[in-house]
């Protein structure tokens, strides 16, 4: 078939992502009797979400009997520094017990204690201990699970589209376009409902927990140009242990579980530093205050010779590390030759997860677009200025089964459906115009270009000045953009799908420099150094819209049974902390 011929096809529910949340959505769709296409870039066995390492949370009480999912919630919210809907916290945590049993149903081997019951354990800022896990496999297990569950209910995925449009008329969604990842042959799939389930954008930092062309800010872009409005695009969490060296794997995710198996941080003078900084809950305090601790050790000097803090699991039993952390032990010995039960880890912050993302309601997670769902790293709403790990597995299986659900709903109660013809040209005419161009510019060295201006312009620490430098710069990669050089070949169509995650990037680079600039106060993962404090003024959700407007959205107060389990956002010390 020649490239330019259009495969098409059809199905009541599209959905675009294969990883946890997408796969999630499917299976509800099928569930219900409804017909379903996942469609993925990359293989559905080795989708983001395998990277997700500790745990998923549910208030099982499995270990500690005083948890409830109010408590759950309370914590999310009270971490989330009053930046989360509360509508979107309760629900995830009442129904994140159900999403447990659905992967114990789908086969999926978490952790258990000697008695059977699920084991859980402590994450950052939970008063309980109520992560469920897989060793620190958890996300592959589940990802494992739901492919296996996919299978059994017949879901139809395809691994090899890189999708370039959605579909869509009159404030309608109607499909999506895209091309073979192997051959460049176009794909026009026509749906009744979508749901975007493809990611956030944490690579667009040059040290990411994301690996190379994922999370590059593809769905944003998707979301945008279908008339989707983003929110909190500034949000974003750093990890606060990541790898620094070697260098080639400098961001990889550390996992949080390591801090939960009783981990100890220190810097290259031996100090416990989180005793100054969160003296009760030391390493497992919340991840922006251990983010900022490390990244605050390091800019003053008191890291370690790759630039790093010290992560130490060398006083725990052997088989306590092997047993519980064996990605952490594997991931030391074949990356760095280092033995984790011997020697500290060196670690340091990465950008770890988008915490904002496209705007959804609260409770269908629908978009601004009719029939369009987003869900999982895509969307926002569940964790305001910073996430408790643990929660965003949870959230892929709480909202992929509402999304599919609803999505399910939308396509049969659909009477009429305009499958406009213009709309399709134009998504074609997009990839072919980008095919002919002949120009002086890569895309990755471009992509490069983009991650240091994010990491040096909008990193842990940022200002206004950095802010508008970075805005500077960014415009300058957009401008050499437009000259792309893209060239598929017999090996396959890697430079378009290249070309096309270079879009994503500059799109939610973007929103994340101008809702930056916005937020103009310190809270949660956004430390402002030139704003060092919380502006109770500001206890809002940023709007983004394509032009760079930025709106405040109230958000609504808790019921008064989470308010009262709940503190009210927190006040840091940041006294001398927010060096740039
Ligand atoms: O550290 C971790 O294992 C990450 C978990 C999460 O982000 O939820």
């Amino acid at each position: 078939m020649s490239p330019v011929e259009a495969r098409r096809t059809a199905a009541s529910v599209l959905v675009i992502g294969t990883g946890a949340a997408g796969l999630r959505a499917a299976i509800e769709v099928a569930e219900q009797g409804v017909q379903v296409l996942c469609v993925g870039k990359r293989r559905r066995d080795d989708a983001h979400s395998v990277l997700a390492a500790g745990g998923i949370n549910a208030a099982l009480g499995t270990m500690d009997s005083e948890d409830s999912w109010q408590t759950h919630a309370a914590d999310t919210l009270t971490e989330a520094y009053g930046l989360a809907d509360p509508r979107t916290v309760e629900l995830l945590c009442r129904e994140a017990p159900a999403a447990i049993e659905d992967l114990v149903r789908y086969g999926a081997q978490l952790a258990r204690e000697e008695d059977g019951r699920l084991t859980q354990r402590f994450f950052g800022a939970h008063r309980w201990r109520r992560t469920c896990f897989a060793g620190d496999y958890t996300g592959r297990e589940m990802q494992r699970a739901l492919v296996g569950r996919a299978a059994t209910l017949g879901v139809e995925i395809r691994d090899d589209v890189y999708v370039t449009r959605l579909l869509v008329h009159d404030g309608r969604v109607f499909g999506a376009y895209g091309f073979d990842v192997e051959d460049g042959s176009r794909w026009v799939i026509l749906a009744d409902a979508v749901v975007l389930a493809a990611g956030g954008h944490t690579r667009i930092w040059r040290r990411s927990t994301s690996r190379r062309d994922e999370n590059t800010g593809d769905a944003t872009r998707l979301a945008v140009e279908a008339g989707c409005r983003l929110r909190d695009m500034e949000l974003v969490q750093f990890h606060p242990t990541g790898m620094v060296f070697p260098e080639q794997s400098a961001g990889m995710l550390v996992t949080e579980a390591v801090r939960g198996e009783g981990g100890v941080l220190r810097n290259a003078a031996g100090e416990r530093f989180m005793a100054r900084y969160d003296p009760e809950r030391l390493e497992l305090s919340t991840r922006d205050r251990v983010a900022l601790a490390g990244y605050t050790e390091i800019a003053e000097g008191r890291g370690t010779e790759h630039g790093g803090v010290l992560l130490d699991v060398s006083h725990l039993d052997r088989d306590v590390v092997l047993s519980r952390l064996p990605r952490m032990y594997r991931q030391f010995v074949d990356l760095a030759m280092l033995d984790i039960t011997k020697t500290p880890m060196e670690v340091a912050p990465t950008a770890h997860y988008s915490m904002g993302g496209v705007w959804v309601d609260a409770e269908t997670h629908a978009t601004d677009v009719e029939g369009l769902y987003a869900v999982g790293e895509c969307a926002t709403g569940v964790h305001g200025a910073n996430r408790l790990g643990g929660n965003s597995l949870a959230e892929c299986m709480v909202f992929g089964r509402i999304v599919g659900a609803e999505a399910a709903r939308w396509s049969t109660g659909l009477d009429l459906q305009a499958r406009d013809r213009a709309t399709i040209t134009a998504a074609r005419e997009e990839v072919d115009e980008l095919l002919s161009r002949r120009g002086e510019q890569l895309a990755r060295p471009l992509q490069r270009a983009v991650r240091d201006l994010m990491s040096e312009c909008c990193g842990v620490v940022r200002s206004e000045g950095r802010l508008r430098e970075g805005l500077k710069r960014l415009d300058q990669v957009s401008d050499r953009a437009q000259a792309v050089d893209v060239r598929p070949d017999i090996a396959g169509y890697d430079d378009l799908v290249h070309a096309f995650d270079l879009h994503g990037t500059l799109v939610a680079g973007l929103a994340t420099l101008q809702c930056a600039l916005e937020r103009r106060e310190t809270r949660g993962a956004h430390n402002r150094s030139d704003f060092p404090d919380q502006n109770p003024e500001l206890r809002a959700n940023l709007v983004w819209t394509p032009g760079g407007a930025v709106a405040r959205e109230p958000i609504p107060d808790p019921s008064a049974e989470i308010a009262a389990l709940a503190s009210g956002p927190e006040a840091v010390d940041l006294e001398g902390r927010l060096l740039e």
